[in-house]
């Protein structure tokens, strides 16, 4: 049940902790403009309240030099300064919640509109917001109440709260007549939450959570992210950076791989991978990795999911289809059937496949070194899996993407984030 119909938030300390981007620009700015350093204390108290004034107050600058400094501040903050920031635990999942239960989302922020929006966006966010209100680039006194009532005045009439962790914000929702909620989780020195008299306290996400929603947080369903490909496809580097980005955007990352990924699935893993196991039937194989894969999705990937986790796996289910399937020949179709009964329903959200030839594929292992059981055998295996990995991705164009993998990895990695933020932002 919902409290408010009206939710507005505040950005910085109260959806993201954006203190090292802030922080760092604004050492900038101070070094390009010839002032002297602040004390860690002083950085700190820029986060939330209007830069202008916080230059002016913090050292002592005048209307001028503040706007220089404010410039020089967005020179860093807008090329990388406004990604050097994260969303705080559980933030998605709660308003995802508050979507779904039919409240008016708005966000009335300090920060220009336009970072504003584009840190939405890059957390996967937009979707949850009816409105996004901030100041203009040359607005310098960012006025909470007006913010406020902006951020407002699409929503029908109903109860309204604004949620932030600073004095202004609780001041513009008294000047607003509306309920506040404090979140001490944010940077609001000791005390100045309590003096600005908000209607709650929130020390924490779930508090908040518990504030809005009586009843608490429904399970907001997990998601399950595979990641495919040659060996040697980078595929693995690319799911640790994927789960960075995923961690920041405020959910929680499980990390796992196949054969493997459970105690048992692991020393199955081992039987696998032993070059001593070179006679093993193409059968015993599949039905190995299928066994192995059965013990991970009951200890692993669904109670993982259960608990609302962003489940990323290095290989999964279309691995035994190109590997059984095509490389020894078992068939996909039939690959796939039998393991029907070892996955028992849990297909993944999204498949991300990384495409490198057969041929690159094996001259990035050369150049790795050593090859295991299952990398020994020779370039025509190699080139049927690469085949069945393309068959599948044909087959299952709304699961399987398929990112060229040739390019380079940074390339490679803002096309699997931006696959990812459209699979999160649902
Ligand atoms: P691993 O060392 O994990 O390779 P990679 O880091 O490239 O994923 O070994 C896994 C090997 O097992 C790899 O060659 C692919 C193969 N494999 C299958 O043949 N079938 C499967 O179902 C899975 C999951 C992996």
């Amino acid at each position: 049940m919902l409290k408010y119909d009206i939710i507005l938030l505040d950005l910085d300390g109260t959806i993201t902790l954006s203190e090292p981007g802030i922080v760092r620009s604004v050492e900038y700015a101070l070094r390009e403009t010839g002032r002297p350093p602040l004390s860690p204390e002083r950085l700190k108290s820029f986060v939330g309240p209007p830069l202008f004034e916080s230059f002016m107050r913090e050292s002592g600058m005048d209307e001028a030099a503040a706007q220089l400094a404010v410039n020089k501040y967005r020179e860093r903050f807008s090329l990388i300064g406004w990604r050097e920031n994260l969303v705080y635990r559980g933030i998605p999942h709660l308003l995802k919640a508050l979507r779904r239960s039919g409240a008016y989302i708005a966000l009335a922020t300090a920060k220009p509109q336009i970072y504003a929006e584009r840190i939405i966006a890059h957390f996967g966010l937009s979707r949850v917001f009816d409105a996004i209100v901030g100041p203009s680039m040359t607005e310098n006194h960012a006025d909470k109440a007006v913010l406020i009532a902006a951020a407002m005045s699409g929503a029908r009439p109903g109860r309204a709260v604004m949620i932030g962790d600073r004095a202004n914000d609780i001041q513009g929702a008294h000047a607003r007549g509306i309920d506040s909620i404090g979140v001490s989780y944010g940077f609001a020195p000791e005390g100045e939450l309590e003096a600005a008299r908000p209607t709650h306290i929130a020390a924490s996400v779930d508090e908040l959570s518990s504030i809005l929603l009586s009843g608490g947080l429904s399970g907001e369903p997990g998601r399950f992210i595979t990641f495919e490909g040659m060996d040697g496809s980078g595929k693995t580097s690319q799911m640790r950076a994927a789960a960075e980005y995923i961690g920041s955007c405020g959910y929680n990352v499980v990390m796992t791989r196949e054969p493997g990924g459970s105690p048992i699935a692991e020393k199955v893993r081992g039987v696998l991978l032993d070059p001593d196991n070179e006679d093993m039937s193409p059968e015993c194989e599949a039905y190995l990795f299928a066994a192995s894969r059965a013990d991970h999705v009951t200890t692993v990937i669904k109670p993982a999911m259960a608990r609302g986790d962003i489940v990323l796996c290095d290989r999964y289910v279309d691995s035994s289809a190109a590997y059984q399937g095509g490389g020894r020949g078992l068939g996909i179709e039939k690959v796939m059937e039998l393991n029907r009964f070892a996955v028992d329903g849990c297909a993944p959200d999204l498949t991300l496949l990384f495409d490198l030839s057969p041929l690159e594929a094996a001259a990035r292992r050369r150049a790795a070194g050593k090859l295991d059981r299952m990398e020994q055998v020779g370039p025509e295996f190699n080139q049927r899996v690469y085949e069945a990995f393309i068959e599948l991705a044909e087959n299952n164009r709304e699961r399987i993407v398929k990112i060229d993998a040739s390019r380079a990895p940074e390339e490679v990695g803002t096309q699997a984030e931006e696959h990812i933020r459209r699979l999160i932002e649902l």
